[in-house]
């Protein structure tokens, strides 16, 4: 075949926590990681030339080699030379859904659908531990992204274990179009105000690991008691990126006013999130919340929790 398409799902963290610093100067975390069935569709061609071709409608998009989607197939490129001649050069088709910049992993979901689809269209036959290799080379996301569902990410947060899936959430995203936090500036932020509390040794690390492995949230993630888990919703990053961006603390206060699950910031921001029990009731929140904020900037979106990462369509 010479082509495919594929759906790549945003991400969302119920659990972001910053344990210390690593040597190769990323930091340390645990995380516990949800796909949504807001996506972008991925299309891969192969051009029969040598060049790699990037093509998206959004603007904000940029369509060099600074686009981790060009990054994965390069690397395949790289990776695999002689397929690389073989059926030369692709051209990567973005229909862009998930806002960019906002916290929902959508670069890195789009490289992972790349990696995907490469394997795909040179039929390499990776393997899932094998692309998330090559993804991890992309991005600390890209591995959560391949295999997407429920999972729990740890070390740069390329190392995923997979847990019981949750699909039975809906998830009111909200995010201020004119709002982007950048990611190095959040960790940098962090550790300038808390690296004393950074944990450095390999028993305080695994610890620190395990807790969250046999902790509450997990617990109430296997029981799929929602309530729960929208009361153990935990994000670090809020730490720096809520006080610098009041913006961002309002919209989670006007979400927390209403009768959601629960409400916080995904991974560096600024996208919001707020859980809910049924689609009607997160249509009527998702409303409610943007004629408080009243702010023509603000857009909203309600989708689901999903359990896959990338899937072909
Ligand atoms: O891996 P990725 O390129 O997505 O990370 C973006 C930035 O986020 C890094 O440059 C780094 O500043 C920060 N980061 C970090 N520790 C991690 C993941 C990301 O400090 N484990």
């Amino acid at each position: 075949m010479q082509s495919y398409s594929l759906f790549a799902p945003a991400k969302i963290n119920l659990h972001l926590e910053i344990i210390g610093d690593r040597p190769d100067g990323y930091h340390q975390l645990v995380m516990i990681m949800q796909s949504v069935n807001l996506g972008d569709i991925i299309r891969l061609r192969a051009n029969g030339m040598d060049e790699i071709r990037l093509f998206c409608q959004n603007p904000e998009v940029p369509l060099d080699h600074s686009n981790l989607a060009y990054k994965a197939a390069y690397l395949m490129q790289q990776q695999f030379p002689k397929s690389a001649q073989n059926f030369g050069g692709i051209d990567i088709t973005i229909e862009k859904n998930i806002p960019v910049a906002a916290g929902l992993a959508g670069g890195s979901t789009n490289a992972a659908a790349v990696l995907v689809g490469i394997n795909l269209l040179w039929s390499l036959g990776l393997t899932q531990p094998e692309l998330r290799d090559f993804g991890a080379l992309l991005g600390s996301d890209v591995p959560f992204c391949i295999a997407g569902g429920t999972a729990i990410a740890t070390g740069r947060g390329e190392e995923i274990e997979p847990l019981p899936d949750l699909r039975d959430i809906w998830v009111i995203l909200a995010k201020y179009s004119n709002l982007s936090v950048s990611t190095p500036w959040a960790y940098n932020s962090y550790r300038e105000q808390f690296n004393h509390l950074y944990v450095s040794d390999s028993q305080g690390i695994s610890q620190r690991t395990h807790k969250v492995h046999s902790g509450d949230l997990v617990k109430a993630i296997s029981r799929k008691n929602y309530e729960q888990i929208g009361s153990l919703l935990f994000n670090d990053l809020e730490k720096v990126v809520l006080p610098d961006f009041p913006q961002v603390k309002a919209l989670i206060d006007a979400f927390q006013a209403k009768n959601v699950l629960g409400s916080m910031m995904s991974g560096s921001g600024p996208t919001v999130f707020a859980l809910c029990n049924d689609k009607v009731q997160a249509d009527a929140i998702a409303s409610e919340v943007q004629k408080t904020v009243n702010n023509p900037n603000l857009n909203c979106w309600v989708c689901k929790m999903c359990s896959h990462g990338i899937v072909t369509l």
